[in-house]
């Protein structure tokens, strides 16, 4: 072998292992991971739900899974498998985040999200952004390329031109359906549960081959919001929460309730300092968020990769996925998930 050859042979070497994922490196010999989402809790009975409806949430929810499952079983990372879950949902107009936003009371969508990364418990927020195809991603440009965790309104759209990101005008966002419930809700003087009938929120959580957690959670609030109102899922420890000792949480409800029970962290904390199991201690916040008189839900994954959900409303939509072959979605609070491919 000359010495031409064993340059070019190490470069090889050096290249690959330079474009080789860095979970992938570092990957339990066990090869485990695992997804779980949401898409919103709320009133979602089967009376509400027509075959054709349901099948096409079903859809929508297992490509989003489908998205997730792939960054993991490839060896991606639990933060890039979240943001490839949120940005799928946030481009289907059925849910209440990116395209399909409900919208203020002035006829604006305004949109928060946030993301959290378990490793080193880094994380970014953004609240009342307008003009951002993907919240989600800004809300992780906060998070690698600012100094800050939470920026809102103007300044946070001005920080998303300036890192690239994709910006649209007001038209993707707008879709007829919501704009009938601002409508009802104005006309009748309804609340935004009366029209909406769910928390449209919609958030994943993941855990890599590396057993390092990420949460992330995307919104566009609650119908007729004003003041410049912002719920919870913008707001770190109550709406997102990731801790690779604990837990990463996402959560979906009625947004003041959640912040003051201060929900993702709450749960975590109970599974970090009481030693609850991740099930027992989603339970319980979601049962103390409904006795203050909350409603809503949460997806939770397990520190060793076990995902599971809790709501107290008839339904969620969500879903789960994991490298030992669960594969499901499910709406109503009653059922039995169906199973994916
Ligand atoms: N959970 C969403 C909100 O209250 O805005």
């Amino acid at each position: 072998m000359t010495l031409h050859h064993l340059t070019l042979i190490m470069g090889c070497v050096a290249a690959l292992a330079a474009i080789a994922p860095a979970s992938a490196e570092e990957a339990r010999p066990d090869g485990k991971w695992s997804i779980a989402l949401h898409g919103g809790a709320g009133t979602l009975t089967r009376a509400r739900m027509t075959p054709e409806k349901e099948a096409e949430y079903r859809a929508s929810l297992q490509a989003a899974l489908d998205a997730g499952a792939k960054v993991l079983r490839e060896g991606g990372t639990a933060m890039d498998a979240v943001t490839a879950t949120i940005t799928v949902l946030e481009d289907d107009p059925k849910f209440n985040a990116g395209r399909g936003a409900v919208y203020t009371w002035e006829g604006t969508n305004e949109m928060d999200a946030s993301i959290m990364d378990g490793t080193n418990r880094a994380a970014g927020a953004v609240a009342g952004v307008g003009d951002v195809r993907h919240p989600i991603l800004l809300a992780r440009a906060v998070m690698e390329h600012s100094p800050h965790v939470f920026l809102s309104g103007k300044g946070a759209e001005q920080f998303a031109a300036e890192q690239g990101l994709e910006i649209v005008p007001p038209e993707w966002f707008a879709t007829e359906e919501r704009k009938k419930q601002l409508e009802k809700l104005k006309k009748e003087h309804l609340s935004a549960l009366d029209v909406e009938f769910k928390f449209g929120t919609v958030g994943a959580v993941a855990m890599d081959q590396s057993g390092h957690l990420a949460a992330g959670t995307s919104t566009g609030g609650m119908t007729g919001k004003r003041w410049g109102r912002i719920g919870d899922s913008p707001v770190i420890g109550a709406g997102t929460w990731a801790d690779d000792r604990a837990c990463a949480v996402s959560a979906t409800g009625w947004g003041e309730y959640f912040i003051r029970v201060g929900v993702a962290h709450e749960i975590c904390d109970r599974m970090l300092l009481a030693g609850e199991d991740v099930q027992t201690a989603a339970d319980k916040v979601i049962a103390e968020v409904g006795e203050m008189g909350g409603d809503g839900g949460v997806i939770v994954m397990s520190k060793d990769g076990e995902p599971v959900f809790a709501m107290n409303t008839p339904g969620m939509y969500r879903g789960r996925a994991t490298s030992e072959g669960t594969n499901e979605v499910a709406i109503f609070s009653d059922e039995e998930p169906t199973k994916g491919d």
